[in-house]
């Protein structure tokens, strides 16, 4: 049924394309049409398929072929799945008020609450609120999504020995997402999420101004993106092709000094003593520009093969 509907689809499509304005479609077309259509709810329904199954009505008489003009709005995009991103307004108060004002909106808020299955939790970022480093990532995962913190599963004990290496502790930083909840997929009923999928423009478009009150409330010297999503998020999905091309350069992000570098994923997959450096040295940088003192046996790490 559904390489039927596909093939039709696939046809329609092709010959909009090329410029044909009306159809003829089968009997047998019709049928299978009306049969998807039947078995399917309706928003899930291709447009162009619904549009040409509404023409497509029982008074056409069986044996003949009915003339379709599916309507050029009817091929539109999906509609979204989220609102339009909320507004933050902040209370006054000091920034432990503000913060946790932040999180009782954020943690409750309804699209968010919604993107995250029974039992699971809605993540907002940790941390010291007074901060010069903020490490910025892309979306929780199983365990964070399980303890409601950022950064606790395997990535996040790299990046706690990350920023161990730099004599620091996770409580001296502040860790954030750019998404505030698992980007969720498809699983069979009642199973665990395996894996993990990259949140969408709508997704990171809808958590910024979450992340954007978070930098505002710790107003921190330095944020650090880890990995191609939190560049994306915070410096534009066209701002850069790769990320080895923006990687250990400083960008600026809401008046922020920015520092790309690899997401400890990438380390964890890839956990060469050369990619270890790559990742080290954009540290370095940071720890320079927040004044930090650097022994002699910190600017060696990783030198070894
Ligand atoms: N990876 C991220 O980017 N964020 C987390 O919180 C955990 C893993």
């Amino acid at each position: 049924m559904r390489t039927a509907l596909t093939a039709i689809t696939d046809e329609l499509k092709r010959l909009k394309a090329t410029g044909v304005k009306s159809v003829s479609v089968s009997d047998e077309s019709i049928a299978t049409l009306r049969r998807v259509i039947a078995a399917r709810a309706p928003k899930t329904v291709n447009p162009v398929v619904a549009a040409v199954a509404a023409k497509a009505s029982p008074e056409i008489p069986k044996s003949a072929s009915a003339v379709v003009k599916p309507p050029v709005k009817a091929v539109t995009p999906a509609e979204p799945k989220l609102p339009a991103p909320p507004v933050v307004v902040l209370p006054s108060g000091d920034k432990a008020v503000r913060w946790a004002a932040l999180k009782e909106l954020v943690l409750n808020h309804p699209v968010c609450t919604a993107n995250v299955r029974p039992g699971k939790k809605v993540v907002l970022g940790v941390g010291s609120l007074d901060a010069k480093i903020m490490f910025v990532g892309e979306a929780p995962g199983a365990e964070e999504e399980v303890q409601g913190e950022p950064f606790v599963g395997p990535a996040g004990q790299l990046l706690t020995k990350m920023i161990g290496g730099m004599g620091l502790k996770r409580s001296d930083i502040y860790i954030g997402n750019i998404l505030n909840w698992r980007p969720q997929m498809p699983t069979p009923e009642g199973a665990e999420q395996i894996g993990n999928r990259a949140p969408t423009a709508e997704e990171m478009a809808f958590c910024m101004p979450f992340l954007r009150a978070q930098i505002e409330i710790v107003n921190p010297d330095v944020i650090v993106a880890l990995g191609s999503t939190a560049a994306q998020g915070l410096l534009g999905a066209d701002s850069f092709k790769t990320l080895g091309e923006i990687r250990g350069h400083w960008k600026l992000f809401a008046g922020k000094p920015v520092m790309v570098t690899y997401h400890p994923s990438y380390i964890l997959r890839n956990g060469s003593n050369r990619s270890k450096r790559v990742v080290w040295e954009d540290l370095l940088q940071v720890m320079e520009r927040t004044g930090m003192t650097i022994s002699d046996k910190q600017r060696g790490y990783f030198l070894d093969k």
